[in-house]
């Protein structure tokens, strides 16, 4: 396994400041000495933008297998360097010495989700981080709890048993706990075209056609951006003159201890990007943990068995501690199937990881699919095995940035207690009302179009409970 002692990590713009983290980073001052990165052979034009889309997993595996801890491509229009491992997780995302900018996120989603907070770097993030907090905090999302499990009662009531596409199912379930639970409405008449811009915004970022050319996916997330903000901008002033318990008035209303609060424009683009990233990430994450309880049957009635233990009723913010089996399934299907498979940043200073040159203004990116699949750290990394994770095996333990499907740092998810109370919530009423499973040899196929998502949208049989 590799050495995780402190020592060998040096950033480039404090050649004296060695920081406690992973191996072999090193000063900029000294980069003479250093490899230039392998650069993986791809395609003229186009790079490896084809084999990311046709198996992200598959490619990042043999990108990794081929090149070690550092490799480049060339895919959807640039150049990247990932950098594979903790250790790479620990230096780019702890980001002692601004090293890395999240600006670059640009690149891919820029004219989609403009000025969201993941976006914005340095003083301007900590600044916009800490006014929206206040919308994370403790007795906000005591609100957002209550809100969320009646929308989610009077969802899976609508539910038929028999075969279904799960996945859009849950997608549509996620958007109206959205519009309840952040907009403060009951989904209207436009909850289609919202859901439709969010998935072209979110399809956009990896278009090969990377201009405004009508029928291109990039045209499709311009308009998609479009409409979303006529429809916040719109909503803005009733929103300010009548706060609810909803994300949106709580965004109005944020501000710091020091009376720092965000303008309209601030308001209408923070919540574009908190809807994005809130929707598609439980979205993914119940599919993928629901994919693994339908093939895995002693699991879900394990989960089962816990939920009834809890009871029946609705949750309170105090029972979400006691599911004990059920977060490390959850842990688990996050390790296996991490819905944010990759994270991009920009070099602002020269730097190295690994005795490899990353020059500034050069993209790296982490994986932590890839990382999360590393048989030098995890026992069988291919398989669902919830109890890595409990007391006795503890194997994300083994390092602070092996498990990371949050990311880390400073961009560390804002929404992660979020996340884990809807997908607890939704699993909880789901396991207690319905059994699903899928045909034996089941492999879910994979859309690596932008957030991995299933390619057949999970065709799944639903059996009713009484
Ligand atoms: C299981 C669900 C989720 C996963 C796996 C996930 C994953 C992530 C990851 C990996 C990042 C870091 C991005 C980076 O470092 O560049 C992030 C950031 C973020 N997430 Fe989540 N997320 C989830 C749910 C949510 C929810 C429910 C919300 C909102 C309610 C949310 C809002 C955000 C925001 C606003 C950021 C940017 C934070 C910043 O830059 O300071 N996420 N998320």
């Amino acid at each position: 396994m590799t050495d995780t002692s402190p020592a060998s990590m040096v950033d480039a713009t404090a050649a004296e400041d060695v920081v406690a983290a992973p191996r072999d980073a090193v000063a900029g001052a000294s980069t003479a000495a250093l490899r230039e990165a392998p650069h993986h052979r791809s395609w003229p034009l186009i790079g490896s933008s084809l084999a990311y889309i046709r198996d992200a997993h598959t490619f990042l595996r043999r990108l990794y297998e081929c090149h070690g801890t550092v490799a480049k491509i060339d895919a959807f229009g640039t150049q990247c360097h990932f950098l594979f491992g903790p250790d790479a997780n620990q230096f780019v995302l702890q980001n002692r010495g601004n090293l890395f900018e999240n600006a670059r996120w640009s690149y891919f989603i820029g004219p989609f989700f403009n000025r969201g907070l993941m976006l914005l770097d340095f003083d301007e993030h900590r600044l916009h981080r800490r006014i929206m907090n206040t919308a994370f905090a403790h007795d906000a999302l005591l609100g957002y709890f209550d809100r969320m499990q009646a929308t989610i009662a009077s969802e899976l009531d609508a539910w038929r048993p028999g075969q279904c596409l799960l996945f859009k199912r849950l997608k549509s379930m996620t958007l109206n706990i959205g519009s309840e639970v952040f907009v403060g409405q009951k989904p209207g008449s436009d909850a289609d075209a919202i859901n439709d811009a969010f998935l072209d915004t979110v399809q956009a970022a990896t278009s090969l056609i990377r201009f405004d050319l009508p029928g291109g996916r990039w045209h499709a997330g311009i308009k998609g951006r479009r409409l979303l903000e006529r429809h916040f901008r719109a909503a803005l002033p009733a929103k300010r003159a009548n706060p609810g318990p909803d994300l949106f008035s709580r965004l109005c209303e944020a501000r710091t201890e020091d009376g720092d609060l965000f303008s309209d424009d601030d308001v209408v683009n923070h919540m574009i990007f908190v809807l994005m990233a809130a929707h598609d990430t439980s979205t993914i994450t119940l599919s993928n943990l629901l994919y693994q309880l339908a093939r895995q049957p002693a699991w879900q009635e394990r989960l089962r068995d816990e939920c009834r233990a809890i009871g029946p009723g609705a949750l309170t913010f105090a029972d979400l501690d006691r599911f004990e089996d059920t977060s490390l399934a959850i842990k688990e299907t996050l390790r296996i199937a991490a819905p944010v498979p990759m994270l991009p940043r920009g070099v602002t200073t020269d730097c190295a990881f690994d005795g490899v040159r990353l020059p500034k203004g050069a993209m790296v990116a982490t994986s932590a699919w890839m990382t999360h699949h590393m048989p030098e750290w995890w026992t069988a990394p291919h398989l669902f095995d919830p109890e890595r994770f409990g007391p006795a095996r503890a194997e994300d333990k083994r390092h602070p940035f092996l498990w990371t499907p949050f990311g880390g740092g400073a961009h560390k998810c804002i929404g992660l207690h979020f996340g884990m109370m809807e997908v607890k919530a939704i699993l909880h009423q789901l396991l207690l009302r319905f059994r699903f499973t899928v045909p034996d040899g089941y492999v879910m196929p994979q859309d690596f179009t932008s957030l991995p998502i299933p390619k057949d949208r999970l065709p799944i049989t639903l059996e009713r409970l009484n």
